[in-house]
């Protein structure tokens, strides 16, 4: 390889690490990833994922990791999880990484899903 391709190659790995790192939620304390709550939360963001798409849906697989952050109001939860996904035609599952974004406002019984996206590995 040339040395500029070396070059080249190093600053697109080092950018795409920038960006796929988790933003820490300011004041943003960890959550325990086996609270049911915490597993309530993910499927939320699971299904309403789901209601967007029609073909192979997800199935959460575990959170991996999460922080919740109080707001007035409402509670912030960020949460990396692993989800399958299952192919109509093929029997393999696919398994990946997504980070979600789900506000909760428990006197209001409302929940929302502010963000859904793929973790890069
Ligand atoms: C839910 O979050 C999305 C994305 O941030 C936003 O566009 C939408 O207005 C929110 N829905 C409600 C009911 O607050």
């Amino acid at each position: 390889m040339k040395f500029q391709s070396i070059v080249l190659l190093i600053v697109v790995m080092c950018a795409s690490s920038v960006k796929n790192e988790a933003i820490p939620l300011e004041g943003g304390r960890s959550v325990d990833v086996s609270d049911p709550h915490v597993i309530d939360i993910a499927n939320f963001a699971v299904t309403e994922y789901n209601k967007g798409i029609t073909l192979s849906k997800l199935k959460l697989v575990k959170v991996i990791k999460g922080e919740s952050q109080e707001l007035s109001g409402g509670i912030n939860y960020h949460l990396t999880i692993s989800a399958s996904r299952r192919f109509q035609d093929i029997h393999n599952q696919y398994i990946h990484n997504y980070e979600t974004v789900v506000l909760e406002k428990p006197s209001e019984h409302f929940r929302n899903l502010t963000s859904f996206k793929s973790v890069n590995a």
